[in-house]
This record gives C-alpha cells, structure tokens and sequence, in this order.
C-alpha cells in the first residue's frame, strides 16, 4: 500500500546506497525510517524485491526494533515514562494530561503530524521522576499543569 508520497524512487535511491545487498537491510531499514519516519509497506516491498530477502524476515526486523516504526511517527515523539519510579510519582496523570491536551491516545499521532505520544518503561533519569522527553530533550518532575506550557513551548 502507498503512503500518497514518491516513496518508490526514493527507497530506490536507499537501497542502491547498500548495493541492494541483503546483508545491509538494517541500515536501509534506518535510512528509510529516518527519511519518511516510518517503514512505508511499499519500501518493505521494494527491499524484498530488490534484495531477494524474504518479506516475511523484513516484516520481522521492522517490527522488532523499536527505532522502526510501520506506521508514521510525528515530527515530535513525546515520550511518557511509566516505569516504576515515575508511575509511583503520578506519570498516569502526567499522560492523561497530555493527551487531554492533545486530543489523542498514548501510541496514537495528532492529526497534524506534529506530535506522537507513546509511553516508555525506564529513560534511566529515575531520580527525576516523572519524566517526559519530548525529541531530544528530557523534562523532570513534570506535573499535569506544565502539559500546556511544554506543549505550547514545542509547537
Ligand atoms: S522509571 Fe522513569 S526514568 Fe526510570
């Protein structure tokens, strides 16, 4: 199925950067992610197609990895620590916050494309329970009425 995008060439261009060389799938598979921030089915193909991999082995890496995603990501992910030591300092009510405030469910992407809200068990920041990190940055000690602010700051 195509994402509506020129996919095609593009995943052509990716794979002819490995050689079409099936040993190289997890590089393509990076290089694809990052250009479309997400696995489209139409480049899963393409790569089995051109590097004779099995689809089936292809599916699988796609959706071992967590850095891969067959479904489109947003430009932001906003990631909601519910590991034991921010769940115990109220990261459910830091979650509900943000996807009141966003209007979607944790695992789910706002219509516009901006953001993705997902959980994550451990970003290894305990001590700054609870955590969220939006892209690269890591936020301690977030409450439920700072949801408006980092997301107002993250437009
Ligand atoms: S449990 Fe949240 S950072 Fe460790």
């Amino acid at each position: 199925m195509s994402c509506g995008c020129d996919c095609s060439s593009r995943t052509d261009l990716i794979i002819d950067r490995w050689n079409a060389d099936p040993d190289f799938v997890i590089e393509m598979f990076q290089d694809i992610q990052e250009e479309f921030r997400h696995i489209p089915e139409s480049s899963l193909n393409q790569i089995a197609e051109r590097t004779g991999k099995p689809r089936g082995i292809l599916f699988h890496i796609a959706t071992f990895y967590k850095a891969f995603s067959l479904e489109q990501k947003g430009e932001l992910e906003i990631q909601i620590c519910t590991g034991t030591a921010c769940y115990v300092k109220g990261a459910v009510d830091v979650l509900r916050a943000f996807e009141r405030e966003l209007h979607v469910d944790s695992g789910e992407t706002t219509p516009d494309g901006r953001f993705t809200l997902s959980e994550v068990r451990c970003v290894g920041a305990c001590g700054l329970a609870p955590v969220v990190v939006i892209g690269e940055e890591v936020i301690g000690q977030v409450t439920p009425s700072m949801v408006p602010d980092l997301l107002k700051k993250h437009r």
